[in-house]
């Protein structure tokens, strides 16, 4: 039954009875949007089974993924859950009212529709005072979901609830945008040991305070694509997804942004941060703020998402952020936007002796090979000038139709290195001048053969350069080609 959605917009403490009507609806067993720091909730009686089912329907919520009761006071917890451990107390002293879900044995009162069949309960107490009063007089716990069609962005403001479920649901409370625009941290506390299942603003090290032993579930830290065994059951459905494809970009910032320049398409959009002036140029309404202090990301994350999808772009590429502190929870939504559509950059520095024979052929033959996200340079150990590629170098690069543009042999630099992921030498003994000038990359200082070395073939006749070019191809292939 389609159903005129009221909006009630709340901004003044004094007047919370404007929401009296809302309680009563939530109390009879409707599904009413709420307001919470996090992300907008769908909420239900969490008393009626039928009120839940309600919720799946109208989310479109496969009925197997549990939802989240909220309450209005701690002393209610006991109403959803049963033999509470004290630990739960501890946390809901620190966190609450605050974006922290709790996983505890389940209430005989709360039907098994709310929990998707399963005997605990998360239970949340959020920090937004409209919601809480509306809890406290609906007189029942609030089952609720992020409100969003299920597979979708999470709504942050009411106008994105709006948009998804208008004339499905009686009421929408309106308290403008959500400040913190990420879900909340979930903790199961009935395994041992207390594992986190879905990463939040509050992190792990937080938690740790208070349980030392906590750790994340297993799928958090493995490959997103490994859904065979979920944190929780949320987790093995598409999520977080825009209509149209999403590529995380993954590498420090001066990469990321020349990537997507290099790659962006006309019909296409980027979010950037304010460091990436060209991108945030570009696209001034999708700046995610400082990449260093990631509130002002998390908080407009899922409302740029949304705004894009809007603007019908045909592709959002968006730049990863450093996993720690609220960026693992960001991580963790974007790598399930993307759907594992992840470019991982790679810089690769091939070093010879003058950087005019062998390490240029090796630097076009990589670069024709056009791979995702390989940046690739070459550099000398020795140049004396800025000398040009050797003439046979050349002539052999076109004989094999290798493309070739400008060249000057540059003298390699302590940038050259650590900006390297990867640095690929000709030779066992150029390999060991390297190490030895820079001993904290040694890692990641190879030769390009497994084996032996690259011989330079200065001054040499042409079929000379010509064998060196095949050892030379031969070993970037194996190296890129067929390892990976
Ligand atoms: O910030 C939030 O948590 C928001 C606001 C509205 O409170 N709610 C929210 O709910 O994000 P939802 O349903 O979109 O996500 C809840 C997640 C799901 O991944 C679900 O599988 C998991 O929590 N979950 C809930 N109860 C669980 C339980 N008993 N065991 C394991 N996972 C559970
Ligand atoms: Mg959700």
């Amino acid at each position: 039954m389609i159903k005129i959605t009221k909006i009630i917009s709340v901004t003044n403490e004094n007047e919370l009875n404007i929401l009296d009507e809302v309680a009563s609806a939530l109390k009879k067993g409707e599904v009413v949007a709420i307001p919470t720091e996090t992300v907008y909730g769908l909420g239900a009686n969490a008393l009626f089974s039928e009120s839940a089912q309600k919720i799946f329907t109208v989310k479109g919520r496969p009925s197997d993924n549990p939802l989240i009761v909220h309450i209005a006071k701690e002393e209610d917890a006991k109403e959803v859950g049963k033999d509470i451990p004290e630990i739960f107390y501890t946390l809901s002293k620190n966190f609450w009212p605050g974006p922290l879900t709790m996983i505890v044995k389940k209430n005989d009162k709360i039907p098994y529709s709310v929990t998707g069949g399963l005997d605990t309960v998360g239970i949340r107490m959020p920090d937004n005072i409209y919601t809480r009063y509306l809890i406290e007089k609906a007189g029942c716990p609030v089952a609720a979901p992020s409100a969003n069609i299920s597979g979708t962005v999470s709504a942050t403001s009411s106008q994105y609830v709006y948009d998804d479920f208008k004339g499905k649901i009686p009421y929408i409370v309106d308290n403008g945008n959500c400040e913190i625009g990420l879900e909340s941290t979930v903790i199961n506390l009935t395994v041992t040991p207390n594992m986190i299942l879905r990463p939040g603003k509050i992190t792990i090290d937080e938690i740790r305070k208070f349980i030392p032993d906590v750790i994340y579930h297993p799928s958090l830290i493995k490959n997103v694509s490994d859904i065979k065994n979920p944190a929780s059951p949320g987790m093995k459905y598409k999520h977080y997804s825009p209509s149209c494809p999403v590529v995380l970009v993954r590498g420090n910032s001066k990469d990321i942004q020349e990537y997507i320049l290099k790659n962006i398409k006309e019909t296409e959009c980027a979010f950037s941060f304010s460091s990436y002036n060209k991108l945030k140029e570009l696209f001034p309404n999708f700046c995610l703020g400082d990449e260093d202090n990631l509130s002002e990301c998390g908080e407009k994350i899922f409302k740029y998402l949304r705004e894009a999808d809007k603007q019908k772009v045909s592709k959002i590429y968006i730049p990863s952020v450093k996993e720690e502190g609220i960026g693992v929870a960001i991580m963790n939504r974007l790598k399930k936007t993307c759907g594992g559509n992840i470019v991982d950059i790679k810089n690769v520095l091939f070093i010879c002796t003058g950087n005019t024979c062998r390490s240029p052929m090796a630097e076009f033959i990589l670069k024709s090979y056009n791979l995702d996200g390989v940046f690739v340079k070459s550099r000398g150990l020795y140049v004396c000038c800025m000398s040009n590629m050797a003439f046979s170098s050349e002539k052999t690069l076109k004989d094999n139709d290798i493309p070739f543009g400008d060249f000057k042999a540059s003298q390699v630099s302590e940038e050259d290195i650590v900006r390297a992921d990867i640095i690929y030498t000709m030779t066992n003994s150029q390999r060991d001048v390297l190490v030895k000038a820079f001993p904290h990359f040694e890692e990641k200082i190879k030769t390009l053969k497994e084996n032996g070395d690259i011989l330079d073939p200065y001054m040499q006749p042409i079929k000379v350069y010509q064998s060196v070019f095949d050892e030379i191809r031969f070993a970037i292939e194996k190296r890129f080609l067929y390892e990976n």
